[in-house]
């Protein structure tokens, strides 16, 4: 029998949620583009296409917001468990944690609130922490904003965003909620389908996101863009970084072989905020010359910046710490790892699949 390393091309499931066309670069959500729902929706909205395969209702959008707002109550009901974690922990190691406890206070798994509740609490929980970390004002939860000024509210101890910053990392937030079976949605279906609840699945997919081959890459992109330095070091840099052996972050993608089309509209947003300034130069340098020596070094694989890439410039954009690059980018996820819980849910089939024993005697 044989099998597929890393299970490159192998089809594990259906899913309604989300198409993407790795070969002409096109990603939607439910059948619409991504792109014509940035900048005509908001995070709240598109999270309930993709939970419940349609737009809320004026009426629906009404009880959502709600929920969204409850779901941050609840979490500051556990405020007292993340205030005794050690600060050196993780955020989103905390914010796990805080989700863990939220579902102990509650009984019902069934419960129709459960999506917005964990995804609307997941970012206050997070921030909670940080705020501890870094001896932060803390601004209380409870505001009738939405999901995404929420989360720059409370990053900036209540300090209101202005609607651009809003409408940029909401951008942001709405190309990255959702991608097909990725690892770690993958992972949260994998738990679902044992039937373990949904903060258990959350935790599975949270934690699968942290490392630098999927979620981890956006603060490594900037952690090689302060390497370089300046656009004068551009060849030299990424030429000793591929000379040995190492991969330059933000590039390549499992499923795409043409531009990433998140990456496209990111890039619009970067080269709008970050305007005039020398990182802009930068990134735009790097990327150039980066495309070109990953395809002499690798003809054929088609290499070009994935979602992480010009995502960095933008988190930086919104002075967003490096520290919570792969936080933010899981506080996105949240309503798609919900999406593809309860799709799992719905086939009820237990993920199990075989290994072939290989003998090393
Ligand atoms: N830099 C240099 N070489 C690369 C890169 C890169 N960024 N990406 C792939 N390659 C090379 C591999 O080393 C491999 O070479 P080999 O055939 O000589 O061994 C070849 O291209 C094919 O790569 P694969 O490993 O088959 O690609 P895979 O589909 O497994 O990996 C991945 C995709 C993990 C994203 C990879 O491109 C990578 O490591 N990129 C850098 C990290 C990164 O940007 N991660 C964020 C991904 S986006 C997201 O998760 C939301």
């Amino acid at each position: 029998m044989a099998w597929v390393n890393g299970l490159q091309d192998v089809v594990a499931a259906g899913t309604e949620l989300s198409e993407v066309n790795g070969e002409v670069g096109k990603l939607s959500y439910r059948g619409r583009a991504v792109a014509d729902l940035v900048g005509h929706f908001d995070y709240e909205d598109v999270a309930y296409l993709l939970w419940y395969g349609e737009m809320p209702s004026a009426e629906q959008k009404t009880s959502l917001n709600e929920l969204f707002f409850c779901g941050r109550q609840a979490a500051s009901e556990v405020f007292d468990v993340i205030d005794h974690l050690p600060p050196s922990l993780d955020a989103m190691n905390a914010a796990a944690i805080g989700l863990l406890c939220m579902r102990a206070q509650s009984s019902d798994e069934s419960d129709a609130r459960t999506p917005a509740w964990y995804t609307a609490a997941f970012p206050v929980l997070l921030l909670r922490h940080h705020a501890n970390q870094h001896g932060l004002a803390k601004a209380r939860p409870d505001i009738r904003a939405g999901h995404v000024a929420t989360y720059l509210y409370l990053l900036r101890g209540g300090l209101m965003p202005t609607r651009e910053e809003v409408q940029a990392l909401e951008a942001y937030m709405i190309l990255t909620m959702e991608h097909s079976l990725n690892a770690s949605a993958f992972a949260g279906r994998v738990a679902a389908s044992t039937r373990a609840n949904t903060a258990r699945a959350l935790v599975a997919a949270l934690m699968t996101m942290t490392g630098p081959l999927h979620g981890g890459a956006p603060s490594l992109v900037l952690d090689m863009f302060d390497a370089i330095g300046s656009p004068a070091r551009v060849d030299e840099w990424l030429e000793q970084e591929l000379a040995s052996g190492r991969r330059l972050m933000g590039f390549g993608h499992r499923v795409y072989r043409t531009v990433d089309p998140r990456a496209k509209a990111l890039y619009n947003i970067a080269a709008n905020s970050l305007a005039g300034q020398d990182s802009l130069v930068l990134a735009q340098a790097v990327e150039r010359r980066a495309v070109e020596l990953l395809a002499a070094a690798k003809p054929g694989r088609r290499l070009h910046p994935n979602v992480e890439y010009w995502a960095a410039c933008v988190l930086r954009s919104l002075d967003i710490p490096h520290s919570l690059f792969t936080a933010t980018f899981a506080t996105s996820r949240m309503a798609g790892w919900c999406a593809h819980i309860l799709e799992q849910r719905q086939c009820d089939k237990l993920i199990r699949p075989q290994a072939v024993y290989v003998s090393t005697r």
